[in-house]
């Protein structure tokens, strides 16, 4: 049972339910929250498989207690109802907390797409830091996309025979969807080209306010146009579109599509981004990045040169876009295409190691990987270590 309800999710988990379709092995079986509604549903298609049930749980400014409440009810039931031999969860999202706390009670064993991810700072980003560390400590694979975030799995205490690493399935449905070449790229003009992204919650309200004045600031140089696909979240629309709705240099979109999403990426000169996913997307396409946070999970751009930490401040933001665009050597630097997030080919891996370890029958639910802190294992007091025939 694959598990999705926000855009991400849906992108990331895509090459996996492929892989999986094509595998005589497997019968995926997609499960969607709905916590993302029009932005989820705009990516169902990259699954290649059909949505089983949808909970539709999706509110209005939802909360974050009341959307945990609807989740975790919602999910045990369906994994009650369909009984999978395992349930995919991938990245940090409520959802995927939920959906590894559901199938952890209801005893179906969780394999964690995209773990290992770590800021080592709880409330940041808010609430994925958190949501990512238990979901560590709930799932019984733990697919690390490189071998930093397979290293803190391990020194978390996860059994390393549990801990695979793989490369971020994103690559392979960027890869996938830029072979397929039919998006459209959001640009109008032939200016210097921004992709800007920003929607998340810790920079929502005064702070993503202040950041939208700076970027305003940037347009009013004349020289660049930036797209802004503004993700749905009101909070997000209430910061950012009094300042840059209506700049003749700003092109304010819906979100768009996987396709052309791809298309404008592949089109900009710059990035400017606080979203974990655009983060890794853009050094595969050498697109320099200026990460818009105060830190990131995903350091290896930054140490291949892809991308800088920026933080949130409006003033360093602007200064640093200015530089890149301004300092052509600088730039030169940045923009070449590098590989830290995976060659592509992570679904492949992850489909294999699950294979391999099914042959033996189903695995056992309700075992987990990682150990409690005093060095003990959870569960039934057996060893860590994984045995697939038990
Ligand atoms: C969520 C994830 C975040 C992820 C982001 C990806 C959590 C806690 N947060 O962000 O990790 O990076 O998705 O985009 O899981 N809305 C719509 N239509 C949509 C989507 C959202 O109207 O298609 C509106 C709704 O009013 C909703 C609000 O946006 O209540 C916020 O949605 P939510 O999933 O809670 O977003 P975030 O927590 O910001
Ligand atoms: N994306 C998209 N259309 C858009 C904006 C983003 O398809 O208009 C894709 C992008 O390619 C990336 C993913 O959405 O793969 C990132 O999602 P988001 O920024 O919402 O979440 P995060 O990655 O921060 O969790």
């Amino acid at each position: 049972m694959l598990l999705l309800g926000t855009r991400p999710e849906a992108i990331k988990l895509a090459p996996v339910a492929r892989a999986m379709a094509a595998s005589s092995l497997f019968e995926p079986m997609v499960v969607t929250t709905g916590q993302h509604r029009e932005m989820l549903d705009q990516m169902l298609g990259l699954l290649g498989v059909g949505v089983k049930t949808d909970l539709a749980v999706m509110r209005d400014r939802q909360r974050l207690p009341e959307l945990t409440a609807r989740l975790v009810a919602g999910l045990g039931a369906a994994i009650r109802t369909e009984r999978p031999d395992v349930v995919v969860v991938q990245g940090d999202t409520t959802t995927a907390l939920c959906g590894a706390l559901a199938a952890f009670y209801e005893r179906v064993p969780v394999a964690h797409v995209e773990a290992g991810l770590r800021t080592g700072v709880l409330d940041n980003p808010f609430p994925e830091e958190l949501n990512r560390r238990l979901i560590g400590r709930m799932a019984f694979w733990h697919f690390a996309p490189t071998a930093r975030s397979a290293a803190h799995l391990r020194a978390e205490g996860v059994p390393a025979e549990q801990v695979i690493t793989t490369g971020n399935t994103v690559v392979d449905n960027l890869l996938w969807v830029l072979r397929e070449g039919t998006g459209r790229s959001a640009f109008r003009t032939g200016a210097r080209r921004v992709l800007l992204t920003l929607h998340r919650r810790e920079n929502q309200g005064h702070r993503m306010r202040a950041m939208g004045a700076a970027l305003r600031q940037l347009a009013d140089r004349g020289d660049v146009e930036i797209v802004l696909p503004l993700h749905r979240s009101p909070a997000v629309r209430d910061a950012l579109l009094p300042e840059l709705a209506g700049h003749p240099a700003v092109t304010v979109v819906e979100p768009l599509d996987y396709l052309d999403f791809a298309a404008t990426l592949a089109a900009c000169d710059l990035v400017l981004t606080d979203s974990g996913g655009v983060q890794e997307e853009a050094p595969s396409l050498g697109k320099p990045a200026l990460v818009l946070r105060t830190t990131t999970e995903r350091p290896e751009a930054v140490e291949a040169g892809a991308a800088r930490l920026v933080g949130t401040d409006p003033q360093a933001i602007l200064a640093a876009a200015v530089r890149l665009l301004d300092d052509r050597a600088e730039y030169g630097r940045m923009a070449q295409a590098r590989h830290p997030f995976g060659d592509g080919r992570a679904a492949e891996h992850i489909v294999a190691r699950l294979a391999e370890d099914f042959k033996g029958g189903p695995v056992r639910a309700g075992r987990s990987g990682a150990k409690e802190d005093d060095g003990r294992p959870l569960g039934d007091g057996a060893s860590g270590s994984y045995d697939p025939t038990a």
